[in-house]
């Protein structure tokens, strides 16, 4: 079997996804235990215990789901939809312990002036960041406030030096890979998500571009996570995984015995509400409690995936060379029968 480096898993003739690879743990451990590694980090001048950032959705990150990933030493992105932004600044205790929030094009400099003086960073939450009205909303907020811009989403790494010209200082990485996605079926474009992350990732480092990049779309595992970081991801962004916890905004229903929440797409309509196009599903996802849960089982599953590749912090786990892909029947062969 040959072991790809990223390079040759950039180099791939094919776009390949998180389940088309595998980190191979080609050393002895020194790593006696899981909680001899650390997964702390930087991301966007906030110190987090855990690579994981969750998506600026309405039926994911609303004020309640933001304070508590921060309690968890994680990074919730609030949503810029309905008057979840208003609701933000009517009382001081609902900024308290919020990070980082997400705008639309259309959001006015007043708002972004007060997110400013919050210290928060701003993501400009589109579905394309390769489009001169976002490269101009962001050059603008950057040339006005002293805040961090967070911008996406994009593909491949054409564009990243335009991107970083506008003053972004990290990017979501990933079109087409989103679990509520229809981007693809709807428009043909989008690629395997580790193929864009690499592509982005060496366009970054061969031109010394300074720019953190965010996996976002498709992580469907801890083990995705610890895929994503060790194709040099800066962090992980996260929607389903984190959908159907009690912090999610939005009601508990019962329906045939079983509770369950709403997970929506951004295009979707039940999002848009008029008949715009449509580029998002809308479905519902089990009942599973308090996120903590959540991000424990990707903290434990990272942990353990450092001390197989005897890595034990996250910038070690980036610098990962191993890699294999997987025949289809391997990857099924992974998989627990039931
Ligand atoms: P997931 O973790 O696979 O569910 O993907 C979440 C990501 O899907 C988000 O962070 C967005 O980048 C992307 N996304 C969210 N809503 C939509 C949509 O309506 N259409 C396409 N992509 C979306």
């Amino acid at each position: 079997m040959k072991i790809y480096t990223k390079e040759d898993l950039n180099n791939y003739e094919l776009a390949l996804t998180f389940d088309d690879i595998s980190l191979v743990p080609t050393e002895v451990s020194e790593i006696k235990s899981r909680v001899e590694t650390s997964t702390n980090t930087t991301f966007m001048g906030k110190k987090l215990s855990l690579p994981v950032i969750s998506s600026p959705m309405d039926s994911v990150t609303g004020i309640e789901m933001a304070k508590e990933l921060t309690n968890l030493g994680c990074l919730g992105v609030v949503n810029r939809f309905g008057s979840t932004l208003e609701n933000l600044f009517s009382t001081q205790d609902n900024i308290e312990g919020i990070h980082a929030v997400s705008i639309a094009l259309s959001t006015d400099n007043a708002i972004i002036e007060k997110l400013a003086e919050q210290n928060l960073i701003v993501c400009i939450d589109t579905a394309n960041a390769n489009n001169y009205e976002v490269l101009k909303k962001c050059e603008e907020i950057k040339s006005k406030f002293e805040v961090k811009v967070m911008i996406g989403n994009i593909a491949h790494g054409g564009t990243l030096g335009q991107l970083v010209d506008a003053g972004a200082d990290s990017v979501r990485i990933g079109i087409g890979g989103g679990s509520v996605c229809t981007t693809s079926i709807q428009t043909g474009i989008g690629l395997g998500q580790v193929s864009s992350l690499l592509d982005v990732y060496f366009i970054r480092k061969e031109n010394d571009l300074s720019i953190e990049l965010i996996a976002d779309g498709g992580i469907k595992s801890p083990g995705d996570v610890a895929k994503a970081i060790a194709l040099g991801a800066d962090s992980v962004m996260l929607g389903r995984m984190l959908a159907g916890t009690r912090e999610t905004p939005g009601e508990v229903i019962k329906y045939q015995d079983q509770l369950w929440k709403k997970y929506r797409g951004s295009a979707s309509f039940g999002v848009k509400m008029k008949n715009e196009f449509i580029e998002g599903e809308e479905t519902m996802v089990p009942y599973r409690g308090a996120v903590k849960n959540v991000i424990d089982s990707i903290s434990d599953g990272l942990r353990s995936s450092m001390s197989y590749m005897n890595c034990k912090s996250l910038d070690q786990l980036r610098n990962t060379e191993t890699f294999a892909v997987l025949s289809n029947s391997s990857y099924l062969e992974r998989l627990p029968k039931k």
